[in-house]
């Protein structure tokens, strides 16, 4: 999704990451959906997941944040303890792409909305190989709905 031009800023770097990565978790830890598998299945220590979570988008977005993990792995695990399907997918999604619009704007925003839904499709098809992926997540671009819907026919 394009951004409109409006009066918030882009992402620079490292301190827009800090800045939309906190924001994120903040709404992510309150809500009813996601909560409870930070705070309850994963016993999530926040003082380690924070900064290796800025590590991990300053590297998608600008190739600097030395992060080197296996967010597929951490995520396939999650899979026989709670329910990582569409609905967990949709709302993460969502809510990571509503937190960005909130504080950004530009290039670069674009950018980290459109590798987050790439993520979330590959995340989700890889840890849930026999569902129906017919549907697609929420927010996803024109051009990625294309691009998935050809990948599925293959
Ligand atoms: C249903 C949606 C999702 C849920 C419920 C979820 C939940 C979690 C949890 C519980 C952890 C482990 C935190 C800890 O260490 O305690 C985690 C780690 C992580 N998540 Fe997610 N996640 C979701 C989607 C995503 C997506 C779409 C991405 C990428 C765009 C992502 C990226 C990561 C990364 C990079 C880590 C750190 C992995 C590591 O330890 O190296 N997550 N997630």
């Amino acid at each position: 999704m394009q951004s409109t031009s409006s009066h918030l800023p882009d992402l620079e770097g490292r301190a827009e990451i800090e800045q939309l990565v906190n924001a994120f978790y903040d709404r992510v830890r309150g809500d009813d959906v996601l909560g409870f598998i930070f705070s309850e299945v994963a016993h999530t220590d926040w003082a380690a997941h924070l900064p290796k979570m800025y590590a991990f988008w300053e590297q998608v977005i600008f190739r600097t944040g030395g992060y080197t993990g296996n967010p597929l792995a951490v995520h396939a695990r999650l899979v026989p303890l709670t329910a990582m399907g569409r609905p967990q997918f949709d709302r993460w999604l969502q809510i990571f792409q509503s937190t960005v619009d909130s504080l950004f704007s530009g290039p670069n925003a674009d950018h980290i909305k459109n590798c987050a839904a790439d993520m979330a499709q590959v995340i989700h098809r890889r840890i849930n190989p026999d569902a129906d992926h017919s549907a697609h997540p929420v927010g996803l671009t024109p051009e990625q709905r294309a691009r998935y819907a050809a990948a599925g026919q293959s």
